[in-house]
């Protein structure tokens, strides 16, 4: 018997094996230590992910994108998930070119099936360089995703966490983000706020 409650997906939206890979994997392994979840991890790491051409095969056909490509994993993973951990590098201050490319491709499968996402929960994690370098606008973008396409939004709470969880890697890749304790806090508390609004709507 499956004793886990929820799915939950991960997505790096780093090109690096390197400080966004890190926090998202370590946000799964603090929910499934902490929580009866089972997670599976996806990163934009050497994957292909063509732009989407607003071609319109999605919505004329309602037959998926037109591109074939590893974004077919991704939507198989985002139709398996309760909920969702968008993390993200901060690139002129704001999400990475990678998750936005990731993020338009999914209206493909929204095209096949409008209720695709109606009930998931989605959460944020922005990895800045600095410490104030945009990790709010990154999280709010992550937030519209959601709200646009019919996904409950969940930041990490007051006091602590607020939008979602804020690490500063110091451009130092995973050893970065590891040292950053303070940013690891609001992490750990927006994975617990995840958990609750889980418990609460699904
Ligand atoms: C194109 C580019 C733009 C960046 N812009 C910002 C920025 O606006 N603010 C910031 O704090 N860091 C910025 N950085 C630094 C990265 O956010 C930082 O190194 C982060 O840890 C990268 O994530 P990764 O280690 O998972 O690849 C930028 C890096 C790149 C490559």
């Amino acid at each position: 018997m499956n004793t886990k409650k929820y799915r939950v997906l991960g997505i790096s939206g780093s090109p690096r094996k390197a400080a966004t890979d890190y926090v998202v994997q370590e946000a799964l392994k603090y929910l499934r230590e902490n929580h009866p979840v089972e997670t599976k991890y996806f990163s934009v790491m050497g994957k292909e992910l063509k732009f989407c051409i607003h071609c319109d095969h999605c919505i004329q056909t309602k037959e998926g994108c037109v591109f074939k490509d590893d974004m077919e994993e991704v939507f198989g993973l985002m139709e398996w998930a309760d909920a969702y951990i968008l993390g993200s590098p901060v690139y002129q201050g704001n999400i990475s070119g990678q998750l936005k490319t990731l993020l338009d491709r999914t209206r493909a499968i929204l095209a096949r099936n409008p209720n695709v996402f109606e009930g998931k929960i989605g959460t944020g994690i922005a990895v800045g360089g600095d410490r104030v370098g945009g990790q709010e606008p990154t999280l709010r973008t992550i937030h519209d995703f959601y709200i646009i396409n019919y996904i409950f939004s969940t930041g990490g709470g007051a006091f602590g966490a607020n939008l979602g969880a804020t690490i500063w890697s110091k451009d130092k890749r995973a050893a970065g983000a590891k040292a950053d304790k303070r940013g690891l806090k609001t992490l750990y508390k927006t994975m617990d706020r995840l958990f609750i609004v889980l418990e609460k709507l699904r």
